[in-house]
C-alpha cells in the first residue's frame, strides 16, 4: 500500500441517515473468533477481549453467528434453544456484558435469525417425533407420510441444500419406521412449519427477549425459505439433474408476513430495531420484494460477491445491487460459507455466467490459487467495495487477508457439507479455522488450549493479527485506512456516477465529489486527465507516479482540501 495521504479517523460528518447506512459491520464467527476460557473453542469471553480490536478497525456493528444451546451439527445453525447461550461460548450474563462493552465503544450488535429450522434436539421437536401423526406436536413441523407401498419413499422429490434427500425417516413408538420430516439443511436441522401459530408467536417471543437485552438487530437466515408451496409438491428440477433454485422450496410469497411483522415489532422499539437478510434469489426483483419498506432494512446483495474479477462483471453486479436495493445495498466479498475472498480472486476466473444461486459453482471452487495475485486483488476489491454506498459487511481474517485452509486433515473436518457428500466437496471448514492473533504464540494467540476445534495450519502465523499490525503495506493496514478514509468520503448514501474509463478492465466512479478507480487487469492505468479526480488520497498497491493504478489495484481520489 502507498498511503499517500493519511486522514484522523475521527472526521465522521454528521448525518441524519439511520446508523448502518455507510456503516462497516464485522462478522463474529464467534466459534473461532478467539477463545477466552482454554477450551480451543471461540467464546463470549474472546470476544470481549477483542472487541477493542474490532473498535479500531474502525467497524460500526458486529453480526454475531448463532452462539445459542445447539448440537452444533451445523455449528450454532442447528439450535436447541432460542433463550438461552451455549455453555461453549459462555452465559448469558457474559452476553450481556459483550452488549455493554460493545456498545461502550460503539459497536451495534447483531445476532443471527435462524427461524426457518431448529435442532433436533430443540425440545419440540423431540415432543413431535414421540406424538402421533396428525397431532398438534407434529404441526409444528412438517412431517408427511412416505410414498411407496411401505412409505419407504421420501414424501417428494425435494433435495437438502446439504446434499441428499431433503426428509427422513422417523421411527415410531414401537419401533416401526414412521413419517417423514422435511430438513431443507442437516437431518439434524428440521424445518418449522410457518402455517402454525405456535411457531410465528415463538419466534416474537425470541425477537423480543433479545431486543430487551439489548440486541440492536438481526440476520435473517435463509430468508427466502421460511415458507414452501403448498402441498409440497415435486420439483421438476430434480428429476433433470438441472440443479439451481426450486421454487416450491424457495422465495414462496408468504415470507414476506413474517418480515412485515417483525419489522413492525422491530420499530416498536424507539431506536428501531434493524435486520439484513440472507436471501438467495434468482432476480433483483425477487430480491427487491423483501426490501420493501415495512420488511427487511437489507439482503445482501450476493451477486458481487460470487462474481469473478472482472471490471464489467463486477460493475454489473454492482448495479444489480443498487436496482434491488436503492441508495443502500449490503454488500460483502466474504463470509462463514464461502472459501476467503484471497483464494477466490488468486484462482482461475470463470468468465461464463453463474447461476446467481450456486454459491459452489462461483465461491467455493477448489483449485490451486496464486496468493499474491489474490491478496492484491483482495485489497483493490476491498477498495471497491469500501467506496460503495450503503453497507460493508467484513468476515473476520478477511483484514488479515487469510487464505482458505485447503489443507486441513481430512479427519478434522467437520461441515455437514463434508460429511454427506462423504468428501466429494470439502464445504466450508476451510474459512472457519479459529483466526491468527500473535505470530509467535501458541495456537496463534487464538487461546490457551493445545489444539483448536480446526487445527490452525503451520503457515497462518504469517497472517498474524500482530505481525500485520507492524507492517505498513499489510491487508490490515489498507482496511484500517479504507473504513477510516471512507467515512470522510464516501460516507452517506450519495449516488454513483460512472466514469467511461475507455478500457474495459478498469472501473471507475465517483460519488460525493470523491472518485474511485479499480483496475482488474494486467497493465497499469493512467487516470485520465478530464475527470479532475482532484488528490489520490490511498492506493492499494505501490505507484511510482501517483495517478498510475497498477494492475490489480485500486485508488481512491479525493478534491484538494475535501
Ligand atoms: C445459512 C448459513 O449462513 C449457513 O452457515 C447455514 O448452514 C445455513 N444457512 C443453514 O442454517
Amino acid at each position: 500500500m502507498t498511503l499517500i495521504d493519511v486522514l484522523s479517523p475521527d472526521e465522521r460528518a454528521e448525518s441524519t441517515s439511520p446508523w448502518w447506512v455507510g456503516a462497516v459491520a464485522y462478522q463474529v464467527y464467534l466459534r473461532s473468533f478467539r477463545d477466552g476460557d482454554g477450551d480451543g473453542i471461540g467464546d463470549l469471553k474472546g470476544l470481549l477481549r477483542g472487541l477493542e480490536d474490532i473498535a479500531a478497525l474502525g467497524c460500526d456493528a458486529i453480526w454475531l453467528n448463532p452462539c445459542y444451546p445447539s448440537p452444533q451439527r451445523d455449528h450454532g445453525y442447528d439450535i436447541a434453544d432460542y433463550f438461552d447461550v451455549d455453555p461453549d461460548y459462555g452465559t448469558l450474563a457474559d452476553f450481556d456484558a459483550v452488549v455493554r462493552e460493545a456498545h461502550r465503544l460503539g459497536i451495534r450488535v447483531l445476532m443471527d435469525m435462524v427461524a426457518n429450522h431448529c435442532s433436533i434436539e430443540h425440545e419440540w421437536f423431540r415432543a413431535a417425533v414421540r406424538a402421533a401423526p396428525g397431532s398438534p406436536e407434529r404441526a409444528r413441523f412438517h412431517f408427511a407420510d412416505g410414498r411407496g407401498a411401505e412409505g419407504e419413499l421420501p414424501p417428494n422429490n425435494w433435495q437438502s441444500v446439504f446434499g441428499g434427500p431433503a426428509w427422513t425417516r422417523v421411527t415410531d413408538a414401537a419401533g416401526r419406521p414412521g413419517q417423514w420430516y422435511l430438513h431443507s439443511f442437516d437431518s439434524g436441522q428440521p424445518d418449522f412449519n410457518w402455517e402454525s401459530a405456535d411457531v410465528s408467536l415463538h419466534f416474537r417471543r425470541v425477537l423480543e427477549f433479545w431486543f430487551d437485552r439489548g440486541v440492536d438487530g438481526f440476520r435473517i437466515d435463509v430468508g427466502h425459505g421460511h415458507v414452501k408451496a403448498p402441498g409440497l409438491p415435486d420439483w421438476p428440477g430434480a428429476e433433470t439433474g438441472t440443479g439451481g433454485h426450486n421454487h416450491a422450496m424457495w422465495d414462496q410469497p408468504g415470507v414476506h408476513d413474517i418480515y412485515r411483522t417483525w419489522r413492525s415489532l422491530g420499530d416498536s422499539y424507539p431506536e428501531k430495531k434493524y435486520f439484513i437478510g440472507e436471501i438467495w434469489v434468482p432476480s433483483i426483483e425477487r430480491l427487491a420484494a423483501y426490501l420493501r419498506p415495512d420488511e427487511m432494512h437489507q439482503a445482501f446483495s450476493f451477486d458481487l460477491l460470487v462474481q469473478p474479477w472482472d471490471a464489467s462483471r463486477l460493475r454489473t453486479a454492482i448495479d444489480a445491487g443498487l436496482a434491488a436495493a436503492g441508495s443502500a445495498p449490503a454488500w460483502t466479498l466474504s463470509n462463514h460459507d464461502v472459501h476467503r475472498t484471497v483464494t477466490r480472486y488468486g484462482q482461475e476466473q470463470i468468465l461464463e455466467p453463474t447461476d446467481p444461486t450456486d454459491m459452489i459453482a462461483a465461491a467455493r471452487r477448489i483449485g490451486r490459487a496464486d496468493l499474491d495475485k489474490g491478496t492484491r486483488r483482495a485489497a483493490a476489491a476491498a477498495a471497491l467495495l469500501l467506496a460503495l454506498p450503503g453497507t460493508v459487511y467484513l468476515y473476520q481474517g478477511e483484514e488479515l487477508g487469510l487464505p482458505e485452509v485447503f489443507d486441513l486433515p481430512r479427519e478434522a473436518r467437520q461441515d455437514p457439507i463434508w460429511i454427506r457428500s462423504e468428501g466429494a466437496e470439502l464445504g466450508r471448514d476451510g474459512c472457519r479455522v479459529p483466526i491468527p492473533w500473535a505470530a509467535t504464540e501458541k495456537n496463534f494467540g487464538f487461546g490457551e488450549s493445545d489444539s483448536s476445534w480446526l487445527p490452525q495450519p503451520e503457515w497462518f502465523g504469517r497472517y498474524a493479527r500482530d505481525r500485520a499490525a507492524a507492517q505498513p503495506n499489510s491487508m490490515l493496514r489498507i482496511y484500517e485506512q479504507l473504513i477510516s478514509l471512507r467515512r470522510r468520503f464516501f460516507a452517506g448514501d450519495a449516488p454513483i456516477v460512472w466514469l467511461d474509463t475507455e478500457r474495459p478492465d478498469v472501473l471507475a466512479f465517483q460519488r460525493a465529489g470523491a472518485t474511485c478507480v479499480v483496475n482488474t487487469g494486467a497493465q497499469p492505468f493512467a487516470v485520465l486527465a478530464h475527470w479532475q479526480t482532484g488528490a489520490p488520497v490511498i492506493a492499494t498497491a505501490a505507484t511510482e507516479a501517483e495517478t498510475v493504478i497498477p494492475r490489480d489495484s485500486a485508488a481512491w481520489f479525493a478534491p484538494r482540501g475535501g
